[in-house]
């Protein structure tokens, strides 16, 4: 291919690149992503680079008649790592279950069982599955953002989603229609992060 048949989709790419933002969950609304649109964004994370394809992530969709047992184990890690949490912070942590139509949790497979890949390089390409899965999202018009947070790391939230040794909850990426954007914000470019040796 000569490399100015390359313009178009590079434009399109760059474009797509640096049009996207994170949408705080809290400002995703309905319409979210129906299926065959929640099929394609989960497939993008398939197409993410994997050294050795050990697929070192694994996808759980919160679908709407489980998110009051997740707002549950929201609470219940916040409990139980802090005892004095009140009323109204276990009310906001169960909140955080309804984010979003589409809540995905992404998680980890960091078992040495799969292969040598080192957690490092799994991580990566965990982070290049979700990023494919933002810029989808992104391409189809919605809104998308990650959620994170203590509870990640709780055992609460380890046994909800069954987590084998070795799995880690990285996040949630909660996907659906932007009710509240936000300004566009300058971002980091090249020589802001690049030195030659
Ligand atoms: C691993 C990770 C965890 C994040 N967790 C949260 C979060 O818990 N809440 C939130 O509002 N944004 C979260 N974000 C989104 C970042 O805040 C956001 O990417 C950053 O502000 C830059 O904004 P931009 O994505 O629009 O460029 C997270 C991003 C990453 C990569």
């Amino acid at each position: 291919m000569h490399w100015n048949e390359h313009q178009e989709p590079l434009g399109s790419a760059l474009t797509l690149i640096h049009t996207r933002q994170s949408t705080s969950s809290r400002f995703l609304g309905e319409p979210g992503p129906d299926r065959a649109q929640i099929e394609t964004i989960l497939d993008a994370a398939g197409a993410a680079p994997d050294h050795r394809r050990l697929t070192p992530w694994r996808l759980v969709i919160v679908p709407a008649q489980k998110r009051p047992l997740l707002g549950d184990a929201f609470a219940q890690a916040l409990g139980e790592r802090d005892s004095q949490a009140t009323e109204a912070q276990l009310q906001e942590a169960r909140e955080k279950a309804y984010r979003g139509p589409l809540l995905v949790a992404v998680i980890a497979r960091l078992s040495p069982a799969l292969g040598t890949v080192p957690d490092q390089e799994r991580l990566i390409a965990a982070g290049c599955a979700l990023q494919n899965m933002l810029l989808t999202a992104h391409a189809m018009g919605f809104g998308a953002g990650l959620l994170t947070g203590k509870s990640l790391y709780s055992e609460r939230l380890s046994q909800f989603f069954q987590l084998a040794e070795a799995e880690q909850l990285l996040c949630f990426m909660a996907v659906g229609t932007v009710v509240r954007g936000k300004p566009v914000t300058s971002r980091p470019t090249m020589n802001d992060y690049t030195t030659t040796l």
